[in-house]
């Protein structure tokens, strides 16, 4: 089993406050935890005395799964809570909502929310251990590092390898959270897309910008490809999904081109033929899968890593 050593930080609210030593202590837990998962029997032992609270105020498949899964193969007691069917409907605040979880001796909570911050502030009132599971627009930690973990897996190292994000960057928690890690690693970063979906301040946090999609392919060694995300536009950032596939969806036909394979990867859900074609998201150079697969490990180290601190 991995040393107890801690992180840095108390709670995981985001890549930002992580140091790369932080980031490689998780990758190093995560890779003793990926063979645990491969083994006829799955499980430890590690947190059999803990309680952890799953709230999701937002929809997600992989992440809750996989945090639910990482828990139980921790041997943790878990408690999953839905917003839609709860009594926040009723007009409860966020607050009490969670310290009446947290008074049935509830120790971590794990949250997805839509309003960007919400773990900070819930992270300054209540004395559980918060991991964001993607809060807004804001970061998504654990995704971040599920993929670069995946990236490593694949090179050794994210020393000056070279990394595209595709697509809708100015809507995407995920894109935030990899940037911050990616560039703590020492990775170099590029995003494209359309200019209405890449911020103005996007160049500031260190990463070249640009427009031309098959330009950023012939740069890279990894297509980290993202999702339009229709459902935090409340305007028409491009005339139509059939335009966005014509001028920013990635297809077999430009991977062809180019002089060597790189790896294709994609957080999810994905839009098959909008931002991705399905013989790219099904190519053998593809690792969404295996992101997936390596969620697991690398959210089972956070949860360790930080209930070792308590
Ligand atoms: N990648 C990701 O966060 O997917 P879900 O929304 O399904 O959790």
């Amino acid at each position: 089993m991995p040393q107890a050593t801690s992180l840095s930080v108390p709670h995981l609210l985001g890549i930002k406050d992580l140091t790369r030593e932080d980031i490689e202590l998780i990758f190093d837990t995560a890779a003793t935890f990926k063979e645990v998962i491969n083994r006829p029997i799955k499980k430890v032992p590690s947190l059999r005395d803990l309680t952890v609270a799953n709230l999701f105020f937002e929809d997600s498949t992989r992440t809750r799964i996989s945090f639910e899964l990482a828990e139980k193969r921790l041997s943790a007691d878990v408690v999953n809570f839905s917003a839609s069917s709860s009594s926040v409907k009723k007009g409860e605040t966020l607050l009490d909502t969670v310290n009446n979880i947290l008074s049935m001796k509830v120790d971590m909570i794990v949250m997805r929310h839509p309003a960007p911050g919400a773990p900070h502030f819930l992270s300054n009132r209540i004395k559980a251990n918060i991991i964001n599971a993607g809060d807004g627009t804001h970061e998504h930690p654990t995704q971040a590092l599920l993929d670069a973990y995946s990236m490593r897996e694949h090179f050794g190292d994210l020393e000056g390898k070279k990394v595209a994000i595709f697509g809708d960057i100015l809507h995407s928690r995920v894109a935030l959270s990899n940037i911050f890690c990616l560039k703590k690693l020492g990775a170099a970063v590029k995003v494209c897309g359309p200019p209405t979906l890449l911020p103005k301040y996007i160049a500031s946090l260190g990463v070249e910008v640009e427009h031309d999609v098959e330009k950023t392919l012939q740069w890279c060694d990894v297509a980290n490809i993202l999702r339009i995300q229709l459902e935090r536009q409340d305007i028409r950032y491009f005339p139509s999904l059939r335009e966005y596939a014509l001028y920013f969806g990635i297809n077999k036909a430009m991977l062809d081109r180019l002089p060597k394979p790189i790896l294709i990867m994609h957080p999810g859900p994905i839009n098959r033929g909008v931002e991705i074609t399905s013989d790219v998201a099904d190519s053998e150079h593809s690792i969404i899968l295996q992101q997936v697969e390596n969620g697991v490990a690398v959210r089972m180290a956070v949860l360790y890593l930080l209930a070792g601190a308590r």
